[in-house]
């Protein structure tokens, strides 16, 4: 069967390649998932990968099969896989695997310790850019029919579920925590996932980011009821003295000076949440005794977070539906540019660094939606 893959370590190396079909028996104990892969959702890890910033072969092998924003159909399972998920229904798996640590060996491999980790698509493992795959089903979660047009966004949706759940998470320590208001820094796809879902916990929304207003990401954030307001016209102070102080502020940016500056104007009891993986070595001066003082006297909590758990593949599921119930149609507008067919990985590549249009994913097999 066909693959897209790369030569980790080799720059542009994105090609289409035969791969041996996975098989039930790949899994041990029964619990294997047999899926046929119907769209994979691309991203900047992706481009990253393609340009050897990024990403490692399976040992053994010389290439990597990319793509971990995956959406499929079972076509076979094991004895031993639970009922939930059966030949028909829709899945979507997981990225992250468990290495060593002990966070891997009770689920949460989100949260390894180990310096190497295993990310199919990304890391050590083949993904999700071919026509079927085999999973073990404690790594496979089940959508409901209704999900098939926007389902392939789950992958990206758990990344800001799991930064959304652990704010919240955090602020347990306060016994009552009322947020009302947020601030999402960014406007790509994980910006306005993460704008969504704090918008269906009930908070006020206000989107930071580059581009001037209007263009399609504004208006998905004033789609939401939220307000979206350019980085070129507005400092973030500004922004809170207007709009803020806020409860929770969330970075997706990539530009982690910014991040200095959320510090800065975050509320008292307030949480900054930052997910960008900036790979390069910039330095900001940074008014380091204000920021200090600010978060002793204030309460206030900075968390890095990366992946997803479990909890976050669940209600990311939940939000997915939530959002098409009372925002209909939202999800779809983020799927912007569909690439037809595994053949078309030169496209898809161009598609996604030319970086116009929102979500750029490969319509692998018909959805049959
Ligand atoms: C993926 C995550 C992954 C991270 C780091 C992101 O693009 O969506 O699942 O953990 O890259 O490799
Ligand atoms: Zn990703």
């Amino acid at each position: 069967m066909k693959a897209i893959a790369v030569h980790p370590g080799k720059a542009r190396s994105i090609h289409l390649r035969e791969v041996p079909e996975p098989s039930l028996d790949d899994v041990p104990d029964g619990r294997g998932v047999l899926v046929e892969v119907l769209r994979v959702g691309v991203d900047g890890t992706d481009k990253e990968i393609n340009e050897a910033q990024y990403g490692a072969a399976p040992p053994g092998d010389d290439y990597l099969v990319i793509g971990h924003e995956n959406f499929g159909r079972v076509v076979a399972v094991g004895p031993d896989v639970p009922d939930t998920i059966r030949p028909g229904g829709y899945v979507v798996a997981s990225v992250r695997r468990p290495g060593t640590s002990i966070y891997g060996k009770i689920g949460l491999q989100d949260f390894t310790t180990d310096d190497v980790y295993y990310e199919r698509g990304i890391n050590l493992r083949h993904g999700y850019l071919t026509e079927r795959y085999v999973e073990d089903s404690d790594f496979v979660f089940p959508l409901p029919p209704n999900l098939a047009e926007v389902g392939v966004l789950l992958e990206p949706t758990t990344v800001a579920e799991k930064g959304v759940n652990h704010a919240f998470e955090i602020q347990r320590r306060l016994r009552v925590w009322r947020p009302r208001r947020a601030a999402v820094l960014g406007s790509g796809t994980i910006g306005l996932l993460m704008a969504l879902a704090l918008r269906l916990r009930g908070l006020e929304i206000t989107c930071f980011s580059l581009p001037r207003a209007p263009f399609p990401n504004s208006d998905l954030i004033e789609e939401l009821g939220g307000a979206y307001v350019s980085s070129q016209d507005t400092t973030l102070a500004e922004v809170s003295e207007q709009r803020g102080p806020f409860d929770v502020i969330m970075d997706a940016t990539g530009f982690s000076p910014l991040v200095w500056e959320a510090a800065e104007v975050l509320g008292k009891n307030g949480v900054l949440v930052l997910s960008s993986i900036t790979g390069g070595d910039r330095r900001v001066e940074i008014a380091s005794d204000r920021i200090n003082q600010s978060f002793v006297l204030g309460n206030k909590v900075m968390v890095g977070t990366v992946n997803a758990s479990p909890t976050d593949f669940e209600s990311g599921v939940t939000d997915l539906i939530r959002a098409e119930a009372l925002f209909p149609g939202w999800l779809g507008k983020l799927l912007t540019t569909p690439i037809h067919g595994l053949e078309s990985y030169r496209e898809m590549i161009e598609a996604l660094e030319r970086g116009d249009g929102i979500k750029v994913f490969v319509e692998v097999a018909g959805n049959g939606a």
